[in-house]
């Protein structure tokens, strides 16, 4: 069986050092904000080169503390997009704002700067564009519409931690960046995790006082908050694994290279890099029409593949209900019935993306 993900080959080569990592933690014995999430937060900065980082419990709440430190509440709207994992549209439904979307781009399955400006109104009060699969969103468009109508910019970058745009991390364009740290994330450790990033004090303040329920000061509350902070020992986890993100994320590429050498030719749309953009392929994903005979083709070869996502956000019966019927936005629509993401992980052998792609290049279309 080859599976989209295998965690065991990665916890199998770092296994000493996790270990040696969660034991130190269990022996400090300082289970909660200790010091294994101040060094992650302190080293997730750096590498963002950004004065701030605050850990929290996962990365939905990365948004929602996000949103909520931007002062975003009942009545306002938020722009994203609908093609994406609910949880980035969920958190302005969550705090009485309301998600907006907007059509995303055939090649990046980004969010389309094109067809942002003709949403916004005068409740708009974000901009939340995602890295969808690994891709970069366009930032310099989306960063000059947010400019121009005053818009706070909140990056999720789930999917996309180290993918690079103009040679610029993602997360380190908007006001703050949110990433999760999922199990299966491109970093991603053993349970729940999430961190936000951002180059303001106040924000980071914001988002630190309300992970901690509303509590800069230790039972002096100021706003209705969350329990939501970064566990520690998933801190002592991501801690082994960030220093080598960068090499993790190039194996990803070269798994990604050799897919589309493989597949190139066919009747299959390979996913694409645009110039000046670092993909990190959290996913690889093609786009089929008839992809029903290519994972049927794959699982009965032992080979698993997987729709991210079948139903976009403004199809979902929880947004219908709560905004009521919505428009076509046709390139989501479309992509979301002709998507198939293949196994990506970086300790994917050659050998398995030959297997694979063989069994692709064999069905009949
Ligand atoms: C694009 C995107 N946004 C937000 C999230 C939410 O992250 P989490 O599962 O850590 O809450 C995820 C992943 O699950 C995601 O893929």
């Amino acid at each position: 069986m080859i599976p989209m993900v295998d965690l065991k080959r990665q916890y199998a080569r770092l296994k000493s050092r996790i270990d040696k990592a969660l034991g130190e933690a269990l022996e400090q014995t300082q289970f909660i904000l200790g010091p294994n999430v101040g060094k992650l937060e302190e080293e997730v900065a750096a590498y963002h080169k950004l004065t701030h980082a605050v850990g929290c419990a996962n990365g939905t709440d990365a948004l929602l503390l996000a949103l909520r430190a931007c002062g975003i509440g009942p009545g306002d709207e938020v722009i994203t997009t609908p093609f994406t994992f609910i949880a980035t549209a969920e958190v302005a439904a969550q705090i009485g704002a309301r998600a907006v979307f907007v059509d995303i781009c055939p090649d990046t399955f980004n969010i389309d700067p094109d067809k942002i400006e003709a949403k916004i109104t005068p409740r708009t009060k974000a901009i939340v564009p995602v890295h969808l699969f690994g891709h970069p969103a366009d930032m310099d468009a989306i960063c000059a519409i947010a400019k121009k109508h005053g818009l706070f910019v909140i990056e999720d970058c789930a999917q996309a931690f180290g993918a690079t745009y103009r040679g610029q991390a993602v997360g380190t364009f908007g006001d703050t960046g949110c990433f999760s740290f999922f199990p299966s994330k491109n970093l991603g450790c053993y349970g729940d995790g999430g961190i936000v990033i951002t180059g303001s004090e106040p924000l980071a303040a914001k988002v630190k006082m309300l992970r901690n329920h509303g509590s800069a000061v230790r039972y002096y509350h100021s706003e209705v908050g969350y329990n939501s902070r970064l566990d520690e020992l998933q801190a002592a986890i991501l801690r082994v694994k960030l220093p080598e993100i960068d090499e993790a994320n190039d194996a990803r590429r070269a798994n990604a290279a050799a897919y589309c050498a493989a597949l190139a030719g066919g009747d299959i749309l390979l996913p694409s890099e645009r110039p000046d953009c670092r993909h990190v392929y959290h996913q690889f994903t093609l786009r089929v029409k008839n992809r029903q005979t290519v994972a049927d083709a794959l699982a009965a070869a032992g080979i698993a593949s997987a729709v991210y996502y079948p139903v976009p956000l403004h199809r979902q019966d929880v947004f219908v209900r709560m905004y009521g019927p919505q428009e076509s936005l046709p390139v989501a629509e479309a992509c979301a019935a002709e998507v198939l993401s293949l196994p990506m992980f970086p300790e994917l052998t050659p050998e398995e993306i030959r297997r694979i792609t063989d069994v692709i290049r064999n069905v009949r279309f």
